[in-house]
This record gives C-alpha cells, sequence and structure tokens, in this order.
C-alpha cells in the first residue's frame, strides 16, 4: 500500500519564507516536517512507499530526499558519523513524486498519485500535521480491518463556529460510550466541505488521515469543483458512500502538531524542543527572559 502526501501549495501563510523555501522544509527538530510525516506514514503496517505530490516550483523538495554522497563522504571524513547517517537516512526512504502544477484543490492534488496506487487502497497524510507516536494510522487501520477493508478517516472534535473551516462528517456512531470521545466509531453518512455553521452535520471535522478505498481515485476522475471552486477529496468520499461503507475513528486532535502557521509551527518547534530531553535544557537557556512570556 502506498501513502500520498500532498505538497504542492504555495506556502501563503510563510511567505516571504516561501518564496525560496517550501514551507514542508521548515525544521521540528531538525527534520524538515515533511519528513516527520512520511516516517509517520511508513510506519503503517503495509506501507511500502510515499508518494508526494509536489509542483515543479519546489524542486528543494526533490534535492532533500535526494542522495547525496559526496556530503556524506565529507561529513564522515570529518567523523560526523551521525550527521551523516541522518544524511543517508533521508535519502534512503521510499519517497517517489508525482505533479499538480496548478492549485485546483486537495482532491486534484490526489488524484494526481493514482496511477502509482496500483488499484489499492492507499493512505493520505495531509503534510501541515504530524503524529509523533505514529498511532493515528495504526488505529484507522486496525478499525478498517474490522469492517472488511473499508476505508477510515480520523475525526476530531471542533468548536461549533470552526466548522466551516474543515471538512464534517455526520453519521452514526457504532461503537459504546460517549460518541466524541476518543477511540468512537462511527458509521459515516453525511460529509461536507468547509459548511457554513446551521449546514454542519456534526461538531467532527476531517483530520487529515485517510484511508481509501481505490474507488475514490474513480470518483476523483469524474469529481467537478465544490468549495473554494476546487476539486474537494471530500465530494469524491461524499459519492463514495452510495455504494461503499465508510467509517470514522474519533481521535483527540493534540495528539498530532498542527504546524499550519507561522504562530502553529512555532509552537511545535517549542513544544518539541522542551519534550525531547536532548534539547530541553539548552531551549530553556536559549529562551532566557522570554520563559517568563509562557506564564
Ligand atoms: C482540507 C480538507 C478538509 C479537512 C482539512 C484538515 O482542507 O479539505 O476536509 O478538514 O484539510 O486540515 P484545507 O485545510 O486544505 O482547506
Amino acid at each position: 500500500m502506498k501513502a500520498i502526501i500532498p505538497a504542492a501549495g504555495l506556502g501563503t501563510r510563510f511567505l516571504p519564507a516561501t518564496k525560496a523555501v517550501p514551507k514542508e522544509l521548515l525544521p521540528v527538530q531538525g527534520l524538515p516536517v515533511i519528513q516527520h510525516v512520511v516516517e509517520e506514514a511508513l510506519a503503517v503496517e503495509g506501507v511500502d512507499g510515499v508518494v508526494i505530490v509536489n509542483s515543479h516550483d519546489k524542486p528543494a523538495i526533490e534535492d532533500y530526499f535526494a542522495k547525496n554522497g559526496e556530503l556524506e563522504e565529507l561529513l564522515r571524513s570529518r567523523n560526523k558519523e551521525d550527521l551523516a547517517a541522518g544524511v543517508e537516512h533521508a535519502t534512503s526512504l521510499p519517497v517517489s513524486f508525482v505533479y499538480q502544477d496548478e492549485p485546483l484543490g486537495l482532491g486534484h492534488a490526489v488524484l494526481q498519485a493514482a496511477p502509482a496506487m496500483n488499484g489499492e487502497p492507499f493512505l493520505v497524510l495531509l503534510g501541515d500535521y504530524f503524529v509523533p507516536d505514529h498511532e493515528m494510522c495504526r488505529r484507522m487501520k486496525e478499525v478498517s480491518d474490522a469492517h472488511n477493508g473499508a476505508s477510515v478517516i480520523a475525526v476530531g472534535v471542533v468548536p461549533a463556529d470552526e466548522v466551516s473551516r474543515y471538512g464534517i462528517i455526520g453519521g452514526k456512531c457504532v461503537s459504546g460510550g460517549d460518541p466524541e470521545a476518543p477511540g468512537a466509531v462511527w458509521l459515516v453518512g453525511n460529509m461536507v466541505e468547509k459548511p457554513a455553521p446551521e449546514d454542519a452535520p456534526s461538531h467532527l471535522f476531517i483530520v487529515g488521515r485517510y484511508l481509501l478505498s481505490p474507488r475514490v481515485m474513480e470518483l476523483l476522475a469524474t469529481q467537478g469543483p465544490g468549495a473554494g471552486g476546487e476539486v474537494q477529496l471530500t465530494d469524491a468520499m461524499l459519492r463514495l458512500l452510495d455504494e461503499e461503507e465508510m467509517y470514522a475513528i474519533v481521535v483527540d486532535v493534540d495528539e498530532g502538531r498542527d504546524t499550519g502557521t507561522p504562530a502553529a509551527w512555532a509552537g511545535v518547534a517549542a513544544r518539541t524542543a522542551l519534550e525531547d530531553p536532548s534539547t530541553r535544557a539548552e531551549f530553556l537557556e536559549a529562551l532566557g527572559a522570554a520563559a517568563d512570556l509562557i506564564r
């Protein structure tokens, strides 16, 4: 099974930096955000490759994953084995590229990867968000396995006044207990991309982790534009509901790290530096007087 990571966006929220540096390469603990997402995808049982949907304007993403034997040799000649191993590891990840050169939407981006899917189920991981313990996709796969390989998406609780920023699902909870508590499983009956609050079927938003039936690719091929004039993955998934079952598992959104805006990215970088014992003390020291601002 392959995983798709859409990465063709302009990164407007991070301009002007993203004139030259794709936002996917902004570092968190020394690794580009996109590598955290690639590692998360490859940790899922059965995933043997990642297809990044890039744009030709962002060759730096490919440069990052490309072999650089000269650099490795230079580092080794200077006894910097750890650094050499890090470089070598990033460039040995099973990553390939397809292209979306026009911003026609998430559904259109995912469709560009169709030829690489071999007609199999596939994962989509949105690249602004990564889950350090890699557990979210594993749990989604468990739910899929328990329901004959059905499509499964991760959803989280969102305040009513923010539903119009996301895809929102409706349906019925098919596991016991609180239907909005992490671990609850829903049989999806409806979904709407970026609804007005009065049109939202629930307060459960699509988090950005999808395990999808190959049929979704066929539906995307005939999917017209939706919200924002873009081809929406949500709209193709909605059509899938007429033909196949789809489940949603409620997750604690805080399991993951959202790097989608400069402030969110800075927060993730700080949190990760604090959580890692090898950087915590130095990071607190670097914050200096600014540490007081946290309290
Ligand atoms: C996309 C999806 C949306 C989902 C969101 C999560 O929207 O279309 O359904 O809820 O990601 O971040 P975008 O953020 O690209 O507008």
